[in-house]
């Protein structure tokens, strides 16, 4: 990898209230405008990685520092990491009572403290960027589930972050709204963005990820370049989870 990483995850852990680990000794480094892909088995401890990187999740062993600001320390600015790090979930989470506009205005008006206007105007943008021009006084509940997902990829990147993560992005839609949502996302990552991503799509991990990771049980088991990690893993648990995702996916397509 070249030049220094943007995001930096150094031995982390993550032990729950009862002494279970949700991850455990993880260390990946990302650079600038890599896509990594984050692949395990349920309860591998995937999301917990994800949210030690934006917050959600205290650290209680190991460091993580995006582009120089470390996470999860007595010091840490909280404000910048929501700033700097942009979320996508599986279930969407836009706000139910606001229009696709005001999904993406609202949040830049209250963490970036641009103006109405400002917000407005970016906002349109992005949600045309994401083809959604045209739906933007919908309110979630009138929008398909590749839409809604759209914006709120549309939402995270109003706030300009410089680290995008996806936990399961397209988990939830339909097999015919998958597509759509991948496009958008390698598209953000042509455009250079830097992306953690959890997903089981292996078509577009190879595609679009330069690298690649397996978890099982919180440790790091298997990590390389996502061609190598789905196409020819090294250990056994690795290459029988890529076998039976891809089954699993023989039997939806
Ligand atoms: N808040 C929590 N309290 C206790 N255990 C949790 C909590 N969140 C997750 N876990 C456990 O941590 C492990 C990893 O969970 P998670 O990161 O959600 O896995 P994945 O996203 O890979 O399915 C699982 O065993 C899960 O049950
Ligand atoms: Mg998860």
């Amino acid at each position: 990898m070249s030049g220094e990483p943007i995001v930096s995850i150094r031995g982390v852990s993550r032990r729950f209230p009862g002494g279970h680990y949700g991850v455990r000794g993880v260390s990946v480094d990302v650079a600038r405008g890599e896509t990594l892909v984050i692949m395990g088995p349920s309860g591998s401890g995937k999301s917990t990685l994800l949210r030690c990187v934006n917050g959600l999740e205290p650290i209680d062993e190991g460091e993580i520092v995006i582009d120089g600001i470390h996470v999860g320390h007595g010091t840490t600015d909280w404000n910048r990491v929501r700033e700097e790090v942009g979320m996508v979930f599986q279930a969407f989470n836009l706000f139910p009572n606001r229009t696709a506009l005001e999904n993406l205005v609202l949040p830049q008006t209250v963490v970036r403290r641009r103006t109405p206007t400002e917000a407005r105007e970016h906002a349109l943008r992005l949600l045309d960027r994401v083809g959604l021009k045209g739906k933007e006084a919908r309110y979630p509940a009138q929008l398909s589930g590749g839409e809604k997902q759209r914006v709120a990829i549309a939402r995270a990147l109003a706030m300009n972050p410089t680290v995008m993560l996806f936990d399961e992005p397209t988990s939830a839609l339909d097999p015919e709204m998958v597509l759509e949502v991948l496009e958008v996302m390698r598209d953000l990552a042509r455009d250079g963005m830097t992306m953690l991503v959890v997903t089981h799509e292996i078509a577009f991990a190879r595609d679009v990820a330069q690298r690649a990771v397996f978890l099982d049980e919180g440790t790091l088991v298997e990590s390389g370049p996502a061609e190598a990690v789905i196409d020819a893993p090294e250990t056994e648990r690795c290459r029988g989870f890529m076998r039976r995702i891809r089954r699993e996916r023989a039997v939806i397509h």
